[in-house]
């Protein structure tokens, strides 16, 4: 009996300690996929540092038009941005000369995609980078600190998105930005693995839960989405 109530109760404290209270399921992981599941996706698996060199190939520019995202994020010089799943800081690089009296805070949860901004930094010689190293449920950022956070390409792998978007929102400024860059999960001729997709109707249900406002979609870009969310200036939650 005392057995039998020890091991259901192990099982429960392992099961939330691994998937949280109650977001998460766990199934047979498919391809690409960790089978963890949340709001009805399956997680896919995390772009590792040996992707940097994909991640800065030199006709991102042609495929993705980065270009035309600084364009539509209408930054202030001041601004304080976090590019959150930075990896190699390709975006990052691409935002700091735009906040010449704010900065832009890189997050990361692989030390070597770190190093790699570090680098960079000393290179482009860029003063306002700031390489953060953040755990798999918090993106370490001091509370309403952050005008804008971006998340390009990396919400999808987050393995708790939960925990993730909360930490995020708190990061945020009253009033802050969110802004996603996802490749379209509506949109079979995206040449991009399905778990690294996503839709408007998922990211909305998503990013809805954790109390964030949707202020519009723009599809300007070749192959993604460019959602934009707002925290609310009093708390929805
Ligand atoms: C596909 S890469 C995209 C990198 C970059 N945003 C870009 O578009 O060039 C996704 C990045 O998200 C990072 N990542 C995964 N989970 C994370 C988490 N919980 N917090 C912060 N970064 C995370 C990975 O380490 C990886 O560097």
């Amino acid at each position: 009996m005392y057995l039998r109530i020890g091991f259901a109760t192990l099982c429960l404290s392992l099961t939330s300690l691994c998937f949280g209270e109650g977001f998460y399921t766990q199934k047979e992981p498919t391809r690409d996929g960790i089978g963890k599941v949340y709001m009805g996706r399956e997680i896919s698996q995390v772009v590792s540092q040996h992707a940097i060199r994909w991640l800065e190939r030199p006709d991102r520019e042609e495929e993705e038009r980065p270009s035309l995202v600084m364009e539509n994020l209408e930054l202030e010089a001041d601004d304080v941005v976090a590019d959150i799943g930075a990896g190699s800081g390709y975006f990052t690089f691409l935002m700091a000369p735009l906040v010449p009296k704010g900065k832009v805070l890189a997050v990361d949860i692989q030390p070597e995609m770190l190093k790699f901004i570090e680098g960079k930094k000393k290179l482009k010689r860029q003063p306002n980078v700031d390489p953060i190293l953040g755990t798999i449920e918090d993106v370490n950022l001091p509370e309403n600190s952050v005008d804008l956070a971006i998340l390009v390409d990396a919400y999808h792998e987050f393995s708790h998105p939960r925990e993730m978007g909360e930490s995020i929102v708190e990061g945020l400024k009253p009033g802050g930005r969110l802004v996603l860059l996802e490749y379209r999960g509506e949109d079979p001729s995206v040449p991009i693995k399905p778990l690294h997709k996503m839709t408007v109707q998922q990211v909305r249900r998503e990013m809805e839960a954790i109390g964030l406002e949707f202020v519009e979609v723009r599809d300007f870009l070749p192959i993604q989405h460019f959602l934009v969310f707002r925290k609310p200036v009093q708390p929805n939650l």
